[in-house]
């Protein structure tokens, strides 16, 4: 899939940030010139336009827009400072203090800033496959700034790497990460999840396979652990063990003990 950048009307000049972006993530800065943005892409044969915004990059794809936010985090760790409320991915990955954490599918990195604020020290790593995304995301993450520091901490620290875990676990050295984590696209979405609905026009939607979970507890100091829906059988298909969750929640998660 072809993206090209470019600026916004009102900001027609490539300031010394845009001109980083371009270089870091390789793709082509094109003129806005006045042009829609429609129109810029369709004249570059591009699959969608990534507009460098005061705020961070923004991707325009079939009239949808996607950009860094950190909403459905701010919302789980707020629900845990203010009400000690447990998410349920830490309690999945039992994750400590200084723990690393490896994010094998990104997307918005709402489980990658989660695993960061608990884990506070540890090292964070976000690999999506996704060109586009990882490159919104990664940057929107590293531009990121609120009044709440210790918001601003868990985000700005993370690392976004391109690249499918696929190709990237084999090369990890082992026992590399604490936790190794997988959040693979469902296969029917739920329509509560309206926050990753821009993402699944250029998401990767493979299912997980099992030379990468085995990848996964190669380079895996502690835990494995998977997310996906309750209903499925993905867990049993891949090897992990359920962890009991509540009834009504369609969300699920496994873990293979390292
Ligand atoms: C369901 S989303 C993850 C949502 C994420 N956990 C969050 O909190 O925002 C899955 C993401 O993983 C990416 N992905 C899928 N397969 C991948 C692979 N083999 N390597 C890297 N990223 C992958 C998809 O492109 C998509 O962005």
């Amino acid at each position: 899939m072809k993206f090209v950048i470019t600026t916004t009307q009102s900001q027609p000049e490539p300031g010394p940030g845009l001109l980083e972006f371009a270089t870091a993530t390789g793709f082509e800065f094109i003129p806005r010139r006045r042009r829609g943005l429609a129109e810029l892409a369709r004249e570059q044969g591009a699959r969608g336009v990534i507009v460098w915004e005061p705020g961070g990059p923004v991707l325009y794809i079939d009239g949808e827009k996607l950009f860094f936010h950190p909403g459905m985090a701010k919302s789980r760790i707020a629900a845990y400072r203010k009400k000690g409320q447990e998410d349920l991915l830490i309690k999945a990955c039992q994750l400590q203090p200084g723990w690393s954490f490896l994010d094998c599918t990104l997307g918005m990195g709402a489980d990658a800033i989660v695993a960061s604020y608990f884990s506070q020290t540890g090292q964070i790593t976000g690999l999506e496959s996704e060109a586009a995304a990882a490159a919104v995301i990664g940057w929107g993450m590293k531009m990121y700034s609120s009044r709440m520091g210790w918001l601003n901490q868990a985000v700005n620290r993370i690392e976004v790497v391109n690249s499918d875990h696929r190709d990237y676990l084999p090369q990890l050295p082992a026992r590399s990460y604490d936790i190794v984590y997988f959040d693979p696209m469902f296969e029917q979405p739920l329509l509560r999840s309206q926050p990753l609905n821009p993402l699944r026009k250029l998401a990767n939607s493979q299912p997980l396979d099992p030379a990468s979970v085995e990848q996964a507890c190669r380079a895996a100091r502690r835990r494995v652990v998977m997310k996906t829906q309750a209903a499925g059988d993905e867990l049993e298909r891949l090897g992990f063990r359920r962890v009991p969750g509540s009834r009504h929640n369609p969300i699920i998660y496994g873990v293979i003990d390292i």
